[in-house]
């Protein structure tokens, strides 16, 4: 006999969950705090991954204000069911129970005073008291629905997933012995695989190849929350203003925010542009006011009148109300109106301070794309969810089959909501499976 032969055996739960990541771990504590027996499993290494680079490593867990005006997803309505039977303040009555410090910073957002590992911690400690059994390190070679005795609706195979060095060992090897498997049954699955931004992070499309399987329709995914890049000249010109950030209006016709935006060596980030992102399509134009405060066309107008030798710069540096960085001004007159840079206001035909104005107050730009999901918060789009329940997440395709958190074509603005989103729609469902 084969000594390659893989060691086998099975194991029931009441319910597996795919995925130790936010709205995973809150699922399972909710499930096993109601005493059911409940696995998770993750081919990750570590459980919360994306928690703990979160919020420059502080964790924006939730936000003081949150409205289902807050999230995007092809059917806007299905948010909130869950948002309203688990708000922000049970996340942030656990956060104070675990005595974790925090603070709210601009807009009502909320970060952990020191690190998101607190909040992974308090996670892992309340599935821990919850006996929830969690399993890192496992991949899912499949999932099959099956007819059992024992009420168990799912059977999973999985093996111990390879760290990038024996993935390459096994590469190379001319013969390698095939992973003992380990084969689990459950009455309910749940999928909180996430999306697919930062890869390295260990995400994975696993999730939407699961909806498929069981007959969902996807919403097609793209990389959100997610700065934008640019090619030829306007690229050029970001580029050259890397570093710089200011407060504007960034908009488009569905959407406009009033926040920072940031010139970066790769193009525009900045929560401004970030934001603007989760209601951006590839060729679309956006709007950058960059002087929210000031009526440009009107001013520069005025200054025709009352100061007519004046130069347009001049007006620009001293008359704004909050005047733009130095090197932008110069750069934006090197880009807008190097031809009459030393021209008198007296002498600028109405129409052309009208356009300087316009360019000023509504720069129209052209993104080329994005920076992708090598860089994105989220990911937009996902399973419909018109095909699951709003109230448990359930599929209404096949029974016991769960989907919750970003998984979903569920996404949340930055701010918090997004993790918001993945405790609710875990609550909903761990109180049900
Ligand atoms: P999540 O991604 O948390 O978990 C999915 C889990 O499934 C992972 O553990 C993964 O390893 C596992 N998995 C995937 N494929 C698998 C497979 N094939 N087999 C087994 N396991 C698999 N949001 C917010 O509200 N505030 C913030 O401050 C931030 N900050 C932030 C920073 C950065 C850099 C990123 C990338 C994202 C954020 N977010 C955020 C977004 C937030 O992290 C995200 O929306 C939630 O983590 C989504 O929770 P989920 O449980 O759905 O997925």
């Amino acid at each position: 006999m084969s000594n390659h032969r893989p060691a086998s055996h099975s194991t029931h739960y009441d319910v597996i969950i795919i995925g130790a990541g936010a709205s995973g771990l809150y699922c399972a504590l909710t499930a096993g705090r109601r005493g059911r027996r409940v696995l998770v499993l993750d081919h990750a290494n570590k459980a919360g991954k994306k928690i703990l680079m979160s919020g420059g490593g502080r964790c924006n867990f939730t936000n003081y204000v949150v409205e289902p005006s807050h999230f995007i997803g092809d059917n806007p309505h299905f948010c909130k069911s869950a948002l309203s039977r688990y708000s922000n303040w049970e996340f942030i009555g656990m956060v104070a129970a675990h005595h974790i410090p925090y603070h709210e910073r601009e807009h009502g957002q909320l970060f952990c005073d020191d690190s998101a590992q607190d909040i992974v911690t308090m996670l892992l400690d309340e599935c821990a008291a919850a006996g929830v059994h969690i399993k890192l390190s496992t991949q899912i070679d499949g999932v099959k629905p099956i007819d059992s005795a024992n009420s168990a609706r799912f059977e999973l195979s999985t093996s111990r997933s390879l760290s990038k060095k024996e993935k390459q060992a096994r590469k190379e090897a001319t013969s390698s012995p095939t992973l003992p498997q380990t084969t689990y049954r459950c009455e309910s699955l749940v999928v909180a695989t996430g999306g697919l931004s930062i890869p390295t992070m260990g995400a994975s499309g696993l999730g939407y190849e699961l909806a498929q399987q069981f007959g969902h329709t996807l919403v097609a995914t793209d990389a959100s929350l997610v700065p934008f890049t640019f090619t030829d000249q306007t690229g050029e010109l970001i580029r050259s203003l890397a570093g710089i950030s200011l407060p504007v209006i960034a908009s488009n016709e569905r959407i406009s925010f009033r926040l920072p935006l940031l010139f970066t060596h790769r193009g525009l980030s900045g929560p401004a542009m970030l934001q603007l992102s989760n209601y951006w399509h590839t060729g679309e134009t956006i709007r950058i006011n960059l002087l929210p405060d000031t009526d440009m066309t009107a001013l520069l107008l005025a200054h025709k009148k009352s100061h007519p030798r004046q130069l347009v710069r001049t007006v620009l540096a001293d008359h704004t109300t909050s005047p733009l960085p130095k090197k932008l001004l110069s750069a934006l007159q090197a880009h807008l109106w190097d031809d009459i840079k030393e021209t008198e206001l007296a002498n600028i035909k109405d129409e052309r301070l009208l356009e300087l104005g316009a360019a000023l107050n509504s720069w129209q730009l052209k993104p080329s794309g994005t920076e992708g999901y090598r860089t994105a918060e989220v990911t937009r789009g996902g399973v419909t969810t018109d095909e699951v329940s709003s109230k448990t997440m359930q599929s209404n395709l096949q029974e016991g089959l769960y989907f919750i958190g970003e998984v979903l074509d569920v996404t949340g603005w930055l701010g918090g909501y997004n993790f918001q989103w993945a405790w609710a729609s875990g609550h909903v469902c761990g109180e049900v499976v």
